[in-house]
């Protein structure tokens, strides 16, 4: 692997995110204080999702001026380096932002309510962290997060390590439908029987807000594919096809040997990194595909360009673990969580907008988050010390479960053999109990919940308080 130089292959708006990100990467590593701080502004644009029709007011991230063809930009950060960006709220509604896996402290962490205020309309907040673990994360508001996500707010982050293994390209895919009628405007964000059953499915299927984009990428080189699952609802089964691919790392964690890849299932919230071997010769395709229900269908292609580099895809190694720390399992107290559905009961109504319906429960408890009136935490933790969450879903439905600021290693299941490397996001299968171990490591209050953005909504959130 080291005799293969690194070549950055980037397209479209990722250039512009690079160097947007450059500024603040060249500070740290001249060991100013404290990086410039990147401007990340929400704001409406018209854009073309769905083919011939121009869907209005998407809401979307920028650094800097937009520019036609934007998609929210790719954040590049450093392990183990400071990252800052200003938030500049140019909706006509408050937002916040969470970032998504990374294990940053509490006030960082973008929970309105819970950990900061809400950004109105025209104002701004200031991000500042150092991002602990290398890997593919993201970002996503905490408010209104049904019609902000679901319109167009989601976006990736990379933080690169510098041991990391080099190779001849890099593709980022930002995965997300849309919910869109024939005219390109905006279908109501949920269906209530949908949202009491798997979710509300959008109709139109993107990657980096494009149907089926064609990237180019070197004949017989080595590419590392990180793909992000940002859709509020779907769940993927990834393969590919015309090239031989390993998993390398799952949300943001190596895997601790690369495995070759056949099915890859992960939900929203989820990330997963592949390194595939293009064809040798030029103008061959593959295609990575979503192989879920019965119909598959293409997410993207990759064509093969210029002579081949020849390649070979035993030569990757593993990448550098994150520094993790591993639960004492003789010690760690043992906290049972149900997932369930629950009878009927009204939210109130929020600033952050209330979907209307409660159909989820956690410890029978339902609750939407993002409210002034939080409920009880579902425990207690000491700072310090291990715990094993024995997580049980009593529904019929997969939930993926996700835990801010902290991540988990799932030691046990009744539903898989192969166990992933540690998460902050567990595709909970139907009828799964699992046991998901963990150091209480970072103080705060930490939302636990359901993924799928109308369970989230409707009940399937709550809360550790970590002191
Ligand atoms: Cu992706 Cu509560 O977060
Ligand atoms: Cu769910």
């Amino acid at each position: 692997m080291s005799a293969i130089r690194r070549r950055t292959f980037l397209t479209g708006s990722a250039t512009a995110a690079a160097c947007f990100s450059l500024g603040a990467g060249l500070a740290a590593r001249n060991g100013l204080a404290a990086p410039v701080p990147a401007v990340l502004t929400t704001r409406f644009i018209n854009r073309h999702i769905a083919a011939g029709a121009v869907t209005r007011k998407l809401m979307t991230y920028t650094l800097g001026i937009p520019a036609e063809g934007d998609v929210p930009p790719v954040l590049r950060m450093r392990k183990g380096e400071p990252f800052a960006a200003r938030l500049v709220n140019g909706l006509d509604e408050p937002t916040t932002v969470h970032w998504h896996g990374l294990r940053i402290p509490n006030a960082m962490d973008g929970v309105p309510e819970m950990t900061q205020a809400y950004v109105y309309a025209g104002d701004s907040f200031d991000y500042a962290f150092t991002p602990p673990d290398a890997g593919t994360f993201w970002y996503h508001p905490h408010c209104n997060t049904l019609t902000q996500m679901g319109h167009g707010l989601t976006g990736v982050i990379v933080v690169e390590d510098p041991a990391d293994p080099l190779f001849d390209a890099e593709i980022v895919l930002n995965l997300r439908d849309w919910r869109l009628g024939k005219d390109g405007a905006f279908l109501a964000p949920f269906k209530p029987r949908d949202a009491a059953r798997g979710g509300t499915y959008g109709t139109v299927r993107t990657a980096n807000w494009l149907e089926a984009p064609a990237h180019d990428a070197p004949a017989g080189g080595l590419v590392r594919l990180r793909l992000a699952a940002t859709d509020v609802t779907r769940i993927y089964t990834v393969g590919i096809d015309g090239a031989a691919a390993m998993v390398i790392a799952l949300d943001g964690n190596p895997v601790e040997i690369p495995t070759p890849l056949d099915r890859l299932d992960f939900g929203p919230g989820q990330r997963a990194e592949l390194v595939l071997r293009m064809p040798d010769t030029e103008g061959a395709v593959v295609t990575l595909g979503n192989f879920r229900g019965s119909t598959p269908w293409t997410i993207a292609t990759l064509r093969a360009t210029g002579q081949s580099l020849k390649r070979d895809i035993r030569d990757v190694s593993p990448l550098p673990a994150n520094p993790v720390a591993e639960a004492d399992l003789s010690t760690a107290e043992r906290i049972p969580l149900d997932f369930t559905a629950t009878a009927e009961h009204a939210p109130s109504p929020s600033i952050c907008g209330t979907i209307g319906y409660t159909f989820w429960a956690i410890n029978k408890v339902p609750w939407p988050g993002d409210t002034p009136d939080p409920v009880a935490p579902l425990s207690e933790l000491k700072l310090g010390r291990s715990y094993v969450l024995q997580v049980r879903n009593r529904t019929p439905h997969a939930h993926p479960i996700h835990l801010h600021g902290l991540s988990f290693r799932v030691i046990s299941s009744n539903r898989r053999a192969i166990l992933p490397p540690p998460t902050d996001t567990i595709l909970l299968l139907p009828d799964e109990q699992a046991e998901l171990a963990l150091v209480a490591d970072n103080p705060g209050d930490w939302l636990l919940h359901c993924h799928i953005i109308e369970h989230q909504k409707t009940g399937m959130t709550g809360y550790f308080r970590i002191a």
